[in-house]
């Protein structure tokens, strides 16, 4: 029988990220006994976990691809359930492609040589749609073949393969999660490293010219974080060892009409400059959320709703250079 989350002690890898920091917020909301985070601030930040820590969340600023920092953690801290949202984003990989191999795949090898230890007794593991890379068959469900096009894919899909082997050989209570493209407040807008629509409103905001890759036609299936949340949350206590469950929305937005749109919410009327087809960007990621539906209730956020809620943050948020406006 699984341990609820009320009233369990609980690890999140990358929790001062955008995903993991709204989990951790869901975690105290749900009287967790206490949530730990290891996050080592390449991309996350204390301000995602500003209200967290004030609510009694323990925030150590440590790297979780050396073993021995996890370790430490597990000495002071009797956790019972572990979620695995460390990651260095996808970009990176064109930097570093190597190191963004080693994280997703080290991370997730130092947790399951724990759980294999008895150090705690379920891990929540967070995969991507990236693994899939181009769709071989739609809409895709979790039988798709792995196709990974970037060495961040290809980690993430080494590490789905570790927990799905460490429970064959182990009978560890593991289990994979499948966010497709998640957008909300607390996504990073600064740097090579930054999302569509926080770059986007990044720009607007200072004055700086909106650029469409490609042809714009590429789409992305854009769910909304807090439903991403929802959904990890409502699954937890029902999917099996060794399964995965994709979370998406099935409804598809192609990039060139998401970057107008948040043109149009924000009042930019400037320059939209057409630059080369990213290299590995997969034209279409079409998924299935058939599994997901037929074990949770699923209220989905309008993605009308989601963007304003998420471009206001970003006005609230982000320094303006010279600007004043408020998405309608
Ligand atoms: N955001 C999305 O659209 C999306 C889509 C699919 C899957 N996912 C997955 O969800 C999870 C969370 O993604 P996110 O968007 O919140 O990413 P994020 O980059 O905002 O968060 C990842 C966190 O991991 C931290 N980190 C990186 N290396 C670390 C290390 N060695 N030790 C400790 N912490 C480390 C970063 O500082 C960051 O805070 C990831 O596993 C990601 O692959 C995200």
């Amino acid at each position: 029988m699984r341990s609820e989350i009320k009233g369990s002690s609980i690890l999140v890898t990358g929790g001062a990220g955008f995903i993991g920091s709204h989990l951790v917020d869901r975690l105290l909301d749900m009287q967790a006994k206490e949530v730990v985070i290891i996050d080592n601030l390449f991309l996350g930040s204390e301000e995602n976990l500003e209200s967290a820590i004030c609510r009694g969340a323990v925030l150590y600023k440590d790297d979780a691809e050396f073993a021995t920092s996890l370790e430490y953690i597990f000495e002071r801290h009797d956790i019972d359930i572990v979620f695995n949202c460390a990651t260095k984003a996808l970009n990176y990989s064109f930097m570093n492609p190597a190191n963004s191999f080693e994280t997703n795949t080290k991370v997730a090898i130092n947790l399951l040589e724990l759980q294999r230890k008895n150090s705690f007794k379920t891990l929540c593991h967070f995969s991507t749609s990236e693994v899939y890379g181009t769709a071989v068959y739609e809409p895709m469900d979790e039988a798709h073949p792995k196709n990974p096009t970037t060495l961040y894919a290809a980690g993430k899909a080494a590490a789905d393969l570790a927990v799905e082997t460490y429970v064959r050989m182990y009978d560890l209570d593991a289990f994979i999660v499948r966010p497709f493209n998640n957008y909300g407040p607390r996504q990073n807008y600064k740097g090579p490293m930054a999302g569509v629509i926080p770059i986007t409103a990044y720009r607007i905001l200072n004055g700086i010219p909106l650029e469409i890759h490609g042809s714009g036609r590429q789409s992305r299936d854009f769910i909304y974080v807090h439903d991403t949340v929802d959904a990890i949350i409502n699954v937890f206590p029902l999917l099996g060892a060794g399964e995965s469950v994709n979370i998406s929305t099935h409804h598809q937005v192609a990039i060139g009409d998401l970057i107008k749109l948040v043109a149009d919410k924000m009042d930019y009327t400037g320059e939209i400059l057409q630059k080369p087809a990213r290299n590995s960007d997969v034209l279409c990621h079409n998924a299935s959320n058939e599994k997901l539906c037929g074990m949770i209730d699923y209220n989905l956020t309008s993605f009308e709703e989601g963007l304003e809620k998420t471009l206001q943050w970003y006005v609230n948020r982000i320094v303006k250079i010279g600007y004043s406006c408020v998405p309608r």
